[in-house]
């Protein structure tokens, strides 16, 4: 359980594991201009598993999520998704290959139905034929939308909005769904409500990136953890292993202030 790893280290890893992990990072460096967000990150993404990507405001995990779905390329370091290089492949091409960033925040149509959202979302996807079977589909994946499917989006409440917003996302399942910080701003209830949803997107078969700065949500539905400290990885390992050393590794909930590497 190594914190980090040359590119060495992890090529031999590879070599050692005939299954490549899902997407994985290599000594990634990336910011914006000449500015530095991360540094040497090196990240395994494993197939039907969730990764947690903890770490306080400003450490770096927004612009990893981007790095893994495209948005911005790495200035140095490499990402690989199943084991090929894809590496400054366009954003709508690693969309296609299957990783997703899941829809932020509450971005589903207010004064729609949640079937017209539904249907909006899966009628660009699917064509015609596919999209009653698609809705029938998240329906029966969360039934309280099925329950509200003549509900104004827009008076669902926060966890619903949320619960419509990854529904659409299941037109076509990804294989990896990026989740960043899909619990900012709800009530500790309604996080409960979207973490279910995440964890149903999982047992059909979804691997998860859950990216968070409230580590024990995030922690109760991974089962892998990465924790990034001014933009590097401090820590990786498997939730099962952190034991006792989760409050000295992890940056409290509600503090913005980071923890040091060691
Ligand atoms: N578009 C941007 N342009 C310049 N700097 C940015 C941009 N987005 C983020 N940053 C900076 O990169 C660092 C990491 O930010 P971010 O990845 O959003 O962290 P986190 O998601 O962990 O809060 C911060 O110092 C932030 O100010
Ligand atoms: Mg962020």
């Amino acid at each position: 359980m190594s914190a980090r790893g040359t590119a060495e280290e992890v090529a031999a890893d590879a070599a050692a594991d005939p299954v490549p992990p899902l997407l994985e990072l290599r000594n990634v460096d990336a910011g914006y201009g000449p500015f530095r967000a991360v540094f040497d990150v090196s990240l395994s993404v494993h197939e039907g598993r969730a990764l947690a990507l903890l770490g306080a405001n400003g450490a770096g995990k927004t612009t990893l999520a981007r790095v893994c779905s495209g948005l911005v390329r790495p200035s140095a370091g490499g990402v690989y998704l199943d084991g090929v290089d894809i590496t400054g492949v366009a954003p709508y091409q690693v969309a296609r290959s299957g990783v997703i960033q899941a829809p932020e925040g509450r971005s589903v149509f207010a004064t729609l139905s949640v079937e017209e959202n539904l249907t909006l979302a899966f009628r660009r996807d699917l064509g015609r034929s596919g999209t009653d079977e698609a809705i029938q589909k998240a329906f029966e994946v969360f039934p309280r939308l099925g329950e509200r499917r003549r509900q104004r989006a827009g008076t669902l409440s926060g966890g619903e909005q949320r619960m419509l917003a990854l529904a659409r996302v299941l037109a076509r399942p990804p294989r990896l769904l990026i989740a960043d910080e899909l619990s900012l701003g709800l009530a500790p209830i309604i996080v409960d409500e979207v973490y279910r949803t995440l964890e149903t997107i999982r047992d059909a078969g979804t691997t998860l990136l859950i990216i968070e700065q409230h580590v024990h949500q995030a922690l109760r539905t991974a089962d892998d953890v990465g924790v990034l400290v001014k933009g590097q990885l401090s820590y990786q390992g498997r939730v099962s292993e952190l034991g006792d050393v989760t409050e000295q590794l992890l940056p409290d909930a509600d503090d913005d202030s980071g923890v040091p590497p060691d």
